[in-house]
């Protein structure tokens, strides 16, 4: 069977069609796949009944994999490369540490010194409505941008923390999060290491600008975000079970709406590559 690419917005994102992700690709199946995903940010696999082995075996075609030391609460106990998101509670009754992952405008691991190159996110229990994730094209934010405003940006650098905007801030998983993730600078824009393209790279885990007050830098970076998030930049996927969605953290951001029925099952598992490290700490 030959792969087939079918467009998934005008954005960003491709479905990759004929390829079963239980067995090893092929190096020619696996450079389609690879430069795909370079010029589209997205990939989605649809009807992928793998293991969490073969999971991890696809990912580590992408890269080394990350070990979410970063975030010990919800990594599989068994597998540190796969990250739980999910609502089941825990088994003391207790809600899921993951239930709210992803709820806010983000790249995977920004706030680390290694960010990630890319994610797989694979679908294993899905509401029967909702519980989709938006994704948006940062490449193509940053072209729209006046040439005043990208002047502006260039060599600022957004602190970036490892807390949630849901989370109560005196909860024991923000105060660990302190601790594990202080906060790190990123650069506001990075060129990407494989396109050489240009990337906006905020979010709402930025809570300030280096060398600025919170009170001068929060509607800035609130302007990027919003330009970045507009509808035409942005992709929104209703999942199904078995999709696995693969996206480039170095050129898109995405955030999982919790928009479904409370008391629905959501539970789906992380593979997360590594990038190259970027970043300095401020302390
Ligand atoms: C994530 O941010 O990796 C999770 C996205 C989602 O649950 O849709």
């Amino acid at each position: 069977m030959s792969i087939t690419v079918r467009p998934l917005s005008y954005a960003l994102g491709a479905e990759i069609q004929g390829v079963d992700l239980a067995r090893q690709l092929s190096n020619s199946e696996f450079d389609q796949i690879h430069r795909t995903f370079l010029d589209k940010g997205i990939l989605l696999f649809r009807d992928q009944k793998i293991t969490r082995e073969q999971h991890i075996a696809f990912s580590r075609r992408f890269g080394e994999l990350d070990d979410h030391a970063s975030l010990p609460r919800d990594r599989h106990p068994d597998y540190p490369e796969l990250l739980l998101v999910t609502n089941i509670p825990k088994e003391n009754g207790k809600p899921s540490d993951s239930k709210y992952t992803g709820q806010q405008w983000h790249s995977d691991l920004s706030f680390t010194p290694v960010p990630s190159l890319g994610s797989l996110l694979r679908g294993i229990t899905i509401p029967p409505v909702g519980g989709d994730t938006m994704f948006t094209n940062m490449c193509m934010a940053y072209d729209a941008l006046s040439d005043g405003m990208k002047k502006l940006l260039e060599g600022l650098h957004g602190i970036h923390t490892g807390t949630r905007k849901v989370d109560d801030p005196n909860s024991e998983r923000e105060k660990e999060q302190r601790k594990i993730n202080p906060p790190i600078a990123q650069p506001v824009v990075r060129v990407h290491p494989e396109t050489g393209r240009k990337a906006l790279y905020v979010g709402e885990k930025v809570s300030c600008l280096v060398g600025m007050t919170v009170e001068e830098s929060k509607p800035l970076i609130d302007y990027l975000v919003r330009h970045a998030t507009r509808p035409q930049f942005v992709y929104r996927h209703q999942w199904k079970q078995d999709d696995i969605a693969l996206w480039d953290n170095r050129c898109t951001m995405h955030i999982a709406l919790g928009d479904y029925q409370e008391g629905e099952i959501r539970h789906l598992e992380r593979t997360t590559v590594k990038g190259t490290p970027s970043g300095y700490y401020l302390q």
